[in-house]
């Protein structure tokens, strides 16, 4: 068995794989890099009812992999370049050979894969930890649910500008409805659900114009989102309903959330193997 940890800036997902394929997952805070990872390999085989002696070997990725030795409890400890786990657990999670996989965390990294060929595009600070911390800094709120249901009730035309607003109508390709300037309709006075819709769409927006813009810079018509702002709902249905004229198409497959952890056992079996 090969258990793959991803320890981010926000989680530490643990993952373990058995014959490469079934998967068992569970995701702790990530607080001490060290001590979070051990707490996710302790709750994974409390869960899948493993022992330590079936491990072969943990793969680690994500910002905290650095604070690892090279054996956990007695388990050899591989490192994984974290982009190199995002490539690999977005692509082969979605059947892909090819595609730009978006890691959408704490912060958001853009991600190349063709075949064997993975590269860091790019990224952006606009991710889950702005969507937590402005929600915090404009509404006072902590929770992510607390503030998808605020944003149930909120209103859009109340606080971005659109080109209609401006220009009355579409400008060239671009459609009245699109958006002009997110929070940029200041004459207006907002509710806190407005607020919170907007935030969570100025994110959304953000993060799907850089990843069709880098799709298009590296030749991919699949974008495969990975990463637990996917779980955001508003955020997934916002990138959803996005059809760009050159036929880019989004897709979150299944353990899209898990995929940078998936993706670091991957790649260790991968080389194994090869
Ligand atoms: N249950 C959840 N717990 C924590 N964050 C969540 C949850 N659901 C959604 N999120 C959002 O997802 C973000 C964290 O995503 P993820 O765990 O994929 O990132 P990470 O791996 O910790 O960070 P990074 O890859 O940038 O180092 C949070 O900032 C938050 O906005
Ligand atoms: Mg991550």
């Amino acid at each position: 068995m090969i258990v793959g940890i991803d320890i981010g800036g926000s989680t530490t997902d643990a993952v373990l794989l058995r014959d490469g394929e079934e998967i068992i997952v569970v995701t702790i805070e990530t607080g001490d890099p060290l001590a979070a990872a051990a707490g996710a390999l302790g709750k994974l085989l409390s869960t899948a009812g493993g022992k330590l002696a079936d491990i072969q070997a943990i793969a680690v990725s994500g910002g905290g992999a650095r604070c690892l030795e090279e054996v956990l409890f007695g388990v050899p400890v591989i490192k994984v370049p974290e982009i190199h786990a995002i490539g690999v657990g977005g692509s082969s999670l979605a059947h892909k050979s090819s595609a730009l996989v978006v890691s959408l965390g704490t912060g958001t990294a853009l991600v190349s894969v063709e075949g064997e060929r993975i590269e860091h595009v790019g990224g952006t600070g606009v991710g889950g930890g702005t969507l937590l911390g402005l929600a915090r800094h404009l509404l006072g709120v902590t929770r992510l649910d607390t503030l998808e249901e605020m944003a149930s009730q909120g209103d859009l035309s109340r606080i971005d500008l659109t080109v209609g607003d401006i220009a009355g109508g579409p400008v060239g390709i671009v459609p009245a409805s699109a958006t002009a300037s997110n929070f940029g309709k200041v004459r207006s006075d907002p509710t806190p659900a407005d607020k919170a819709l907007a935030l969570i769409n100025m994110v959304a927006e953000v993060i799907f114009t850089v990843s069709i813009m880098a799709a298009r810079a590296r030749h991919h018509q699949e974008i495969v989102l990975t990463g637990k702002l996917t779980r955001v709902k508003r955020l997934r249905e916002r990138i959803e309903a996005v059809h760009p004229r050159r036929g880019e198409s989004f897709l979150i497959p299944p353990y899209a959330e898990f995929a940078t952890a998936i993706g670091a056992a991957r790649a260790v079996i991968q080389s194994v193997a090869s």
